[in-house]
């Protein structure tokens, strides 16, 4: 794969049950770690990677994400007037890309989210960015993932080692580590059971894919919980073309989960210059007394 990756998907259509009533009606997307919601955090790594389009797939309550990605005159002229010009910038600064909305109109899964996109990424390399998993800012996953992508001319699914007790959350794969952390993938499975997972090998929500992903999309029949599987779709590209994973040993926030959403919150206001110092010394204050009581 010699073309550039220029595009990213976002598959955001999700109900978020596991945050209601947080998310009854505003799109789990939209909820803050710090300061900034959940999809921004996923759309700055993107254009972290020079990627220049962003290609949302939304749904019913979603409005605030395209509200949140726009300009916002009214909100603009009122930071103007008070000066308050890097607040501005801040929220210009993305409003600048050129982002696409389709609505998924149906829950029928990640592969069918990822195939209504394919009108905007036609026929060029692509990356799909899950938002609620959440990666450090300061690693650069994605950027690695492209660059397999190039060397190998070939599609590259993020990988990391999860416990056996969380297997079955994920799609796991079997391969033959072929260079430092990058696996051939030989097969791979939707959230097996855990005594049936080919390894501890488990898909994250990063993927960087060809266009021809989107006629075997077409072709998959329903899988796992009765939706069309990107791991489906992913396990019949294997038969014809080869597809790499590569294993991220960075930092990983489950933001579709209320602990993982948490520990993205803590960890990441530590390490946010405006609030870390006093944060952390009200973390010491609130956490020491317990771990005092707790002694024996
Ligand atoms: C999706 C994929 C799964 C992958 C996971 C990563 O599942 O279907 O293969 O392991 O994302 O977060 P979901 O979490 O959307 O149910």
């Amino acid at each position: 794969m010699t073309q550039k990756v220029r595009k990213a998907v976002f598959p955001a259509a999700g109900l978020g049950t596991r945050f209601l009533p947080a998310t009854k009606a505003s799109p789990k997307e939209m909820l803050p770690i710090v300061d900034k919601p959940m999809i921004q955090y996923a759309v700055e790594e993107a254009e972290a990677c020079n990627i220049k389009e962003f290609i949302m797939i939304t749904g019913k309550s979603k409005r605030a994400i395209e509200d949140h990605f726009d300009y916002a005159w009214e909100l603009e002229e009122n930071l103007k007037n008070k000066g308050k010009k890097n607040l501005l910038r801040e929220i210009q600064r993305l409003a600048k890309h050129q982002f696409a909305y389709i609505r998924q109109g149906a829950p029928l899964g990640l592969g069918h989210a990822i195939l209504c996109a394919k009108p905007f990424v036609k026929d060029e390399p692509f990356a799909v960015i899950l938002s609620d998993d959440i990666i450090d800012p300061d690693d650069s996953l994605l950027k690695e993932m492209i660059d397999i992508s190039g060397r190998h001319g070939a599609t590259v699914l993020a990988l990391q080692r999860v416990p056996k007790a969380e297997i079955h959350r994920y799609g796991v794969i079997a391969g033959t580590e072929v260079e430092k952390n990058v696996y051939k993938i030989s097969d791979m499975v939707e959230k097996p059971k855990a005594s049936e997972a080919p390894s501890d090998l488990a898909i994250i929500g990063r993927y960087i894919l060809t266009p021809d992903i989107f006629s075997i999309i077409e072709k998959t029949s329903p899988g796992k919980g009765g939706e069309i599987q990107l791991t489906d779709a992913l396990k019949s590209l294997l038969q014809k073309k080869p597809v790499y994973g590569y294993l991220f040993e960075g930092k990983r926030y489950d933001g579709g989960d209320k602990i993982g959403y948490l520990k993205a919150t803590v960890e990441l206001a530590l390490k946010n210059p405006t609030v870390s110092k006093q944060f952390k010394e009200y973390l010491l204050s609130t956490i020491s007394p317990m771990i005092t009581k707790e002694q024996p």
